[in-house]
């Protein structure tokens, strides 16, 4: 099982972006993870297709675009012309979800649909077999620096099984991302879960040393068995 650490840009110094994003690649990131957010589908406003275009030749590694935004699909486009790998989007914000996977497929990138702790996972139900990411809020969207919800664990093995099932039948390879309250104390237990991709933004960008922070996770997840 690989396991992928996405360190979130908003909680980087954004007057210094491209510099932070070479900092943590640097440092061994996997993943660039990029908060877009509206002031409508969430209460607060960040970055867009511009800054990822500006961003782009800064690193090699995967964006990993995270809209929290409604609605979804006008903006889809720009994200793929951008430089975006991966797009994903809030259920409740797209009108037509099979619609805004597809768009984000016909556009080269891939696909995730996100879970905010409150909404079930039924929205699997029908879409689980075109995701290539399921990414699960342990936190409400919105703010960096919010604490993990922990009963937010269940939900993330109830995932896992899920992924797991429709891998065996054939699906594509599916990511499962959790994000929102991890940091180096907590991530064993979101892996043993079931996870394995982590975002994590004050977690990283609030240390004195990147790369010893992303170490010190490397070296946790090492340890991490996970219930068969
Ligand atoms: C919250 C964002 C997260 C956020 C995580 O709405 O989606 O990606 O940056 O920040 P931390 O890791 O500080 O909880
Ligand atoms: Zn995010």
């Amino acid at each position: 099982m690989a396991f992928r650490i996405a360190p979130s840009i908003l909680s980087a110094d954004f007057a210094r972006l491209g510099e932070e994003v070479r900092a943590v690649a640097q440092a061994g990131a996997d993943v660039i993870h990029f908060d877009v957010m509206d002031n409508h589908y969430v209460p607060n406003l960040t970055i867009g297709p511009q800054v990822c275009e500006a961003l782009r030749p800064h690193v090699s590694l995967p964006i990993d675009v995270h809209l929290m935004v409604k609605p979804v699909d006008r903006i889809v486009p720009d994200f793929a012309k951008a430089g975006a790998s991966l797009i994903s989007f809030h259920p409740e914000a797209s009108e037509h979800v099979d619609r805004t996977i597809g768009l984000i497929h016909e556009h080269g990138c891939k696909a995730g649909l996100v879970f905010n702790p409150a909404t079930p996972l039924d929205w699997l139900d029908h879409t689980l077999d075109k995701l290539d990411l399921v990414l699960i809020m342990s936190v409400n969207p919105g703010f960096g620096g919010q604490r993990f919800i922990a009963s937010m664990l269940p939900k993330i093995a109830e995932a896992r099984r899920r992924i797991d099932a429709a891998t065996q039948s054939g699906a594509r390879e599916i990511w499962l991302e959790v994000d929102g309250g991890i940091k180096s104390d907590n991530i064993a237990e979101v892996a043993a879960a079931g996870a394995d991709t982590f975002v994590s933004g004050s977690g990283i960008f609030g240390s004195k040393d990147y790369a010893a922070t992303i170490r010190d996770m490397r070296t946790r997840l090492g340890a991490v068995r996970r219930a068969a």
